[in-house]
């Protein structure tokens, strides 16, 4: 027999083995084990279960156990998160990279680490914010066609409804790196190179004032409503908090995820064409194929 001692207590490690661990354990966690009083066998046995039962659920205490799968509802956001980055990353290190090193031997590989993220994950949290609310539109689309709110949805819309808050919480991720990435601009080694050269540039044409009205208020304007965007993200996402939802009445609930939530997604919608600007009927943006 094998024994293990300590703080006056012998556990018969054999007795403990012999006993499989189940979930059902019924009132075990009221029984008083203080191991300090009791050393027989049995209450060793009973003490190991006790622990087993408390500690196995964080581990592998059965088949069952693990074969359960992991995050089961991000999956579908995951998915499509690295999808849409992908598919974004390849599309901006053309337009942005690949391009200009072929057509005019112009050598801008080091925007990817930032300039290039700094495309892709603006344009996958917006994208997911709006999954977010999509389904809800398609749901109402799907009940005034049938003509009753009773009728189940397709399995895809149930899903994809069920997995709205992760939808949410990926965006709201994505959207606090992009502000991060955003704001480190002028840290950067390569920037303060463009501004000097830029600097460089208006000396030798004379110009005293660099100053463009209408790029100046373009900036504030956007970098603003990025900012409020991503301060009402964070109240959705903490109102998404489990003890935080629980102490909100439905009504507040519904108010804060649906109200807010379309400003939210009407702010960043905003910043993002304030960015743009002009640049969306500008030939010259597009280029070569993309
Ligand atoms: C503190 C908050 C934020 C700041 C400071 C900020 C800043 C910026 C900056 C500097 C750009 C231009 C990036 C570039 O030069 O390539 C930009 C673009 C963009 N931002 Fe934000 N942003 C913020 C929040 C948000 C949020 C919450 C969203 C949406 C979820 C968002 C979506 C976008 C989009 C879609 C673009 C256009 C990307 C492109 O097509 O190049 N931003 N933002």
């Amino acid at each position: 027999m094998e024994k293990r001692e300590g703080d006056n207590c012998t556990i018969d490690l054999n007795t403990a083995q012999s006993i499989k661990p189940r979930r059902n354990t019924g009132n075990l966690s009221n029984l008083n084990m203080d191991m300090q009083v009791t050393s027989t066998p049995e209450a060793a046995a009973l003490f190991s279960l006790h622990q087993a039962h408390h500690f196995g659920e964080f581990e592998c205490s059965s088949e069952q156990h693990c074969k359960q799968d992991l995050f089961p509802k991000w999956h579908l956001p995951m998915k499509i998160a690295s999808v849409i980055s992908f598919l974004m990353f390849i599309y901006t290190s053309l337009r942005d990279v690949i391009y200009p090193f072929i057509t005019r031997k112009e050598n801008a590989f080091y925007k990817i680490p930032i300039l290039i993220i700094n495309k892709v994950l603006p344009v996958v949290s917006i994208t997911l914010l709006a999954l977010v609310y999509l389904p809800g539109i398609l749901a109402a689309g799907f009940q005034l066609y049938s003509g009753t709110k009773y009728k189940r949805f397709p399995q895809w819309l149930d899903r994809w409804m069920l997995s709205r808050k992760q939808f949410g919480l990926l965006s709201f991720f994505f959207a606090t790196m992009h502000a991060c990435y955003s704001l480190c601009y002028p840290m950067r080694r390569s920037y303060r190179y463009k501004l000097m050269n830029w600097a460089f540039q208006q000396i030798k044409q004379k110009k005293e004032n660099a100053w463009i009205e209408h790029d100046v208020w373009r900036m504030e304007i956007y970098v603003s409503l990025g900012i409020v965007g991503l301060a009402l993200l964070t109240l959705l996402a903490i109102a998404s908090i489990p003890s935080v939802s629980h102490s909100l009445t439905w009504r507040e609930f519904h108010y804060i995820q649906s109200k807010m939530g379309y400003l939210a997604l009407l702010l960043c919608t905003v910043h993002a064409l304030v960015f743009a600007w002009n640049k969306w009927v500008d030939v010259n943006q597009f280029i070569w194929p993309v």
